[in-house]
């Protein structure tokens, strides 16, 4: 069986972290007799500098013929003085709409040789296995009016009911495949939206009565997810939420670099680690590859159906911490047994493991 997956570095540490995902890609299609056909394409920064474009019209023909695409990072400072709508994160967020993709699982798990390195104490990290679900594709992201002059400027939060229940019916099922509990994130004591927010995720949850619901208030989800990250499975919320709440969450895990993410809904799944293009470590070899090796296993699971070969990546990124080896983000001063290792060398280790899950 052929699959098309449009492959896009992008921008700053994009594509060191994505020519170890595409080993680990390429490795796996030839475990499983899958012919995975992937074509390179431009997008953020990369793109702006050579189309003029954040989302230039080749790299959307790409994505619509594709089944799946892989998204590196994008943005640079370099950019920080063009209008919002040529900055590279517009070409992100625009692919997200082309692509349809309303949901997105970002998975937050702590390895257990990762749990002693953490900035929050390991009984307290050690064992933490939670999935936030993010709407993508509304919110103040994308809501209007917008502007800005020079005394005043608007962003607007806008959500209907269609566009949470749908993304409340991605996360009930989810809980319920998991552990059976789903938190809904948001601010009803103040917004509006929130109400309706609020209210929507009850009535969908009517149709999943194992499903234990619980609301939390953002500010105190904050604090629970330090103090107590064990009491979340599921976690739904709206964009900017979910934008901010998974970086903190990547303190659980030990590093941003840790965490992959799934976008799910449109007509093809669009993967990417949840860091950012961290330009202060580009072309350094320093970047972690396991978010977006991650990111790989999570196509296999929601665009190919193979979670046997999710199972089989997450297993290795596993054994591999296990090992010792550790990229600088994830080394712990002083800890015994590590092995300080490179982009490149992280991903050959990796790669032996999922060929050979024993060695
Ligand atoms: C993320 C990023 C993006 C977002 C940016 C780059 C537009 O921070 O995927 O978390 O805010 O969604
Ligand atoms: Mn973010």
């Amino acid at each position: 069986m052929k699959s098309k997956i449009a492959f896009l570095p992008g921008d700053g540490v994009g594509p060191e972290v994505l020519a170890e995902a595409r080993r680990v890609l390429e490795l796996c299609g030839r475990l499983y007799d899958r012919t995975f056909e992937i074509t390179e394409g431009a997008i953020g920064g990369t793109a702006i500098d050579r189309y003029d474009s954040p989302l230039p019209p080749p790299t959307i023909e790409l994505c619509k013929a594709s089944q799946a695409v892989l998204l590196g990072a994008v943005g640079d400072r370099k950019y920080d003085s063009l209008p919002s709508a040529k900055k590279p994160e517009r070409g992100l967020l625009d692919l997200r709409t082309l692509l349809g993709n309303y949901a997105n699982l970002r998975p937050v798990y702590v390895f257990d040789p990762l749990a002693d390195g953490s900035n929050v104490r390991p009984e307290v990290v050690r064992g933490v296995d939670l999935v936030f679900v993010r709407e993508l594709l509304g919110g103040v992201y994308f809501g209007t009016p917008r502007h800005r002059d020079k005394s005043r400027a608007v962003d607007t939060e806008v959500y209907t009911a269609d566009e949470v229940r749908r993304v409340a019916r991605v996360a009930f099922s989810l809980a319920q495949s998991r552990r059976k509990k789903l938190t809904s994130v948001d601010k009803a004591n103040v917004l509006e939206t929130s109400i309706l927010w609020r209210e929507t995720v009850a009535e969908v949850g009517r149709d999943y009565p194992e499903v234990a619901l619980e609301n939390l208030y953002v500010d105190n989800c904050a604090m629970q997810l330090i103090l107590k990250p064990k009491s979340f499975d599921v976690v739904v919320t709206n964009n900017l939420f979910g934008d901010i709440l998974s970086d903190e969450a990547g303190v659980l895990a030990g590093s941003l670099g840790m965490l992959p993410s799934a976008a799910i809904g449109g007509f093809a799944g669009l993967y990417e680690p949840v860091h950012g293009s961290a330009p202060d470590i580009a072309g350094t070899s320093q970047a972690n590859p396991i978010g977006a090796i991650g990111s790989v296993g999570m196509m296999f699971e929601h665009s190919f159906r193979l979670p046997e070969a999710a199972q089989r990546v997450q297993s290795a990124i596993g054994r591999a911490l296990d090992k010792g080896y550790r990229t600088r983000d994830i080394y712990s001063q002083g800890a015994a047994n590590q092995k300080l290792v490179t982009t490149r060398e992280m991903g050959d280790v990796i790669c032996k493991l999922v060929e050979q899950p024993d060695a």
